[in-house]
């Protein structure tokens, strides 16, 4: 027996030896530059040159000979895309890849709640980990520049402070999985139509005091370890490769330590591919969303064109070594670090997350009469009106449609809750768009009604009339032209007839209720005739319950718009200066160029600079109880912050959140500033009677303004004026301070 042991010991202790020779790369306990450094110097140049190109769709080659792992990526921002085939879009047709559908980042940017975002974040990168992915293409932080912006649902809002704030945990939250959160589209991505074409003209006060902030606290804020290029041109420059935004900006400025990965289909010249930031390219060979030719892979601008470029002594390998640095440290923190997380998919909590984030997002926008909550005493007939009621919305839109695990509609959620306590007639009221299919993922709903328009109202007014409450659920769709990529609206105005049908249904009710589905303002022109209005987003796999719960009162909302509602597109700066599009050159090429020349008086500041009267303002949300604002109380504090404190009071009889905003002005400065921008805000939970006090620290860079000439922020001395209020035309209390 002895014997039989001796060489178990000698096998032990050789093992033991081999472990302490475990290359750099694969320690798990060294320095992680230090093991990206022994990555690469064990790399041939071909193998240098794969990582920075897809292999597939989605995903890219690792180093096989040293047991470096592919890369995968998925969609992103919402919910995990479905698998698709090695070469195409389309879905792959696996059956264990059904996610929770999580609202759109409208409703996250509507919930204003920090705390919310890091939840979303946490969630979703969960589902991305056990999908087995290492980067989630999402968040979308691009600025609602114009309401007819087919992605804004994809975004948050019009604010970049508040675009800035909610970024970052959903990141955090994100990367907490050892997923790499990719923020996109950077920058100036702000239409759909003529993406590929379009050359952005910004001024740089416009620029860094607008759009790109929400990009910047990303990275520095939420360390990001991906972002990804936009299709759009800037200084006539591809944004994938584009030095200015990429080099100088990100990389430069920013310290941006991670990856830059092209949009699919945004790479378009080697040399500017090489030279000008692009560290990993996706797509090319696709129009980014249906098109594509296959196994085009070793035609990449980064792949042979590139190798031969080297080979042949054009250019040289230090461009190349930094690309492959920044792709070896994003998979040291994703598919290469052992130590993280597992994560899951459509779990319970997902789904209580799914319904909090929608919850809490949903924006009540008038309650006339207090008829919000529902009350079901004496069982009331509530009659559902609209094709928005049963429509399933998770499938459409482009890259971010979803195979979602379940989707409850509005109808299902506010007959499971108020199945038994009344009694729930629907009728179709309008037909949209019957169709429910993205990339061979089908909704299975047959929604064809041949019914005329004049039918389907008559039908509408009929059961409206007999009810005691109608809730007409309508608004936009997934559908090409509407809240989808590729494409934009045509106007502001609600589709498919819903203007009639709306007015024609008040008319007979006094006690309507109108649920808008969207990602975007909408014209509502029969407004004052409507008592009750909601802002429902896309609320994706608990929509009909999240829904339900604002309206039994179970959730007390309170969403705020992270978007101002325009009257009309008059209102609306880059609409008032000419076509949002801009002017296509006059020079035989395809381009587009595209002034921003309503500068920074984007959504509430061009409100504000033309004192125009908004349907319903910036920051604007009710709640079923009312909240009361002390007065101002500021100090300097030693760290030269300025503090600015106030009491905020639930004066009602029920329990509810409030969001506290806080607005600078800078009325006697040197420069045009607008008349108020978002500097902070707090959302505070309140019982009936409770108060607390908010607290609010404003630092010179929240005082300052982007100035031009020496290419940083510039805080000029003087009165300044704070005010907090519920909402951007709903100012509570106002002070002013000195600042020398
Ligand atoms: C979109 C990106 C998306 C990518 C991959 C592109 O068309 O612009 O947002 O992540 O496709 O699906």
């Amino acid at each position: 027996m002895k014997k039989i042991l001796l060489p178990t010991v000698t096998l032990l202790f050789s093992l033991s030896v081999s472990s302490k020779t475990t290359p750099v790369y694969l320690d798990p306990s060294a320095p992680l530059e230090d093991r990206v450094e022994d990555a690469l110097s064990r790399m041939t140049l071909e193998e240098k040159i794969g990582v920075i190109h897809a292999q597939s769709k989605f995903s890219s080659a690792g180093v096989p000979r040293l047991g470096i792992p592919e890369l995968w990526t998925t969609d992103g921002p919402h919910g995990i895309r479905p698998e698709v085939l090695w070469d195409e879009w389309e879905q792959a047709g696996w059956t264990n890849d059904s996610c929770i559908a999580f609202p759109a980042l409208t409703c996250l940017a509507a919930t204003w709640d920090p705390e919310v975002s890091y939840l979303y974040g946490k969630s979703i990168g969960e589902e991305a980990r056990y999908r087995k992915k290492d980067i989630l293409l999402g968040p979308g932080v691009n600025i609602l520049r114009t309401p007819l912006n087919g992605r804004n649902f994809e975004y948050m809002g019009e604010d970049p402070y508040l675009a800035s704030v909610m970024v970052v945990p959903y990141v955090k939250g994100v990367q907490d999985n050892g997923v790499a959160a990719c923020v996109k589209h950077y920058a100036l991505n702000n239409n759909e139509v003529n993406r590929h074409m379009t050359n952005v003209i910004v001024d740089d006060r416009t620029l860094y005091e607008i759009y790109l902030p929400a990009f910047k606290a990303a990275v520095e804020g939420g360390h990001a370890w991906s972002i990804m290029g936009s299709y759009n041109l800037y200084n006539d420059e591809w944004n994938c490769h584009n030095s200015r935004l990429l080099n100088d900006v990100l990389k430069g400025e920013w310290d941006f330590d991670g990856v830059v990965v092209s949009d699919w289909g945004g790479t378009h010249i080697t040399d500017q591919a090489i030279t000008n930031g692009l560290d990993l390219e996706f797509g090319s060979w696709t129009n980014g969303l249906s098109a594509g030719t296959s196994n085009a892979y070793d035609n990449y601008f980064m792949a042979y064109p590139y190798l031969e470029k080297i080979k042949s002594g054009e250019v040289g390998t230090e461009e190349l070594d930094n690309k492959v640095r920044r792709v070896l440290r994003l998979m040291f923190r994703t598919n290469m670090d052992s130590s993280r997380p597992y994560g899951s998919m459509a779990s319970e909590s997902h789904m209580k997350a799914a319904h909090k984030i929608g919850s809490d997002g949903i924006v009540l926008l008038k309650n006339d009469g207090n008829i919000l909550p529902l009350s079901t005493e004496n069982k009331p007939t509530i009659a559902v009106i609209g094709e928005n009621a049963i429509k399933m919305m998770t499938v459409g839109g482009g890259s971010s449609s979803l195979k979602a695990k379940y989707e409850i509609s509005p109808l299902e959620g506010i007959r499971n809750h108020f199945g038994d306590k009344a009694n729930v007639v629907y009728a179709r009221g309008y037909v949209g768009d019957p169709s429910g299919e993205y990339n061979g993922v089908v909704t299975g709903q047959d929604l064809s009604d041949n019914r005329s328009e004049m039918e389907l109202i008559k039908e509408a007014r009929e059961v409206a009339t007999n009810a005691d409450y109608v809730i007409i659920i309508g608004g936009l769709n997934k559908s090409a032209g509407q809240d989808c990529e590729d494409s934009d609206r045509a106007d502001m105005k609600l589709p498919y007839n819903q203007d009639k049908l709306i007015e024609a249904v008040a008319e007979v009710n006094p006690k309507t209720i109108y649920i808008n589905i969207s990602g975007n303002p909408v014209e509502m022109p029969w407004v004052d005739q409507v008592p009750v209005i909601l802002q429902g987003w896309y609320l994706g796999s608990e929509a009909g319950n999240a829904l339900a719960s604002v309206l039994s009162g179970e959730v007390n909302p309170s969403g705020k718009l992270p978007m101002t509602f325009p009257q009309t597109l008059d209102q609306v700066e880059s609409h008032r200066h000419g076509s949002y599009l801009g002017k296509p050159r006059n020079d035989g090429t395809p381009f587009v160029d595209n002034e921003y020349a309503e500068g920074i008086y984007v959504g509430y500041r061009g409100m504000d600079k033309n004192n125009f009267t908004p349907l319903f303002p910036f920051g604007h949300g009710l709640s079923y109880t009312d909240f009361k604002y002390g007065d101002i109380k500021t100090d300097l504090l030693e760290n030269g912050l300025i503090e600015l404190r106030l009491n905020v009071t639930n004066s009602g009889k029920i329990a509810g959140a409030e969001v506290a905003q806080l607005y600078i002005s800078d009325p006697e400065c040197s420069v045009p500033r607008p008349v108020k921008e978002l500097k902070g805000f707090k959302k505070v939970y309140l019982e009936p009677g409770e108060t607390r006090e908010i607290v609010f620290q404003v630092s010179p860079q929240d005082l300052s303004y982007f100035d031009v000439e020496s290419h940083g922020w510039r805080l000029e001395p003087g009165m300044f004026e704070a005010s907090v209020g519920s909402s951007s035309k709903d100012i509570r209390s106002k002070t002013r301070f000195a600042v020398d």
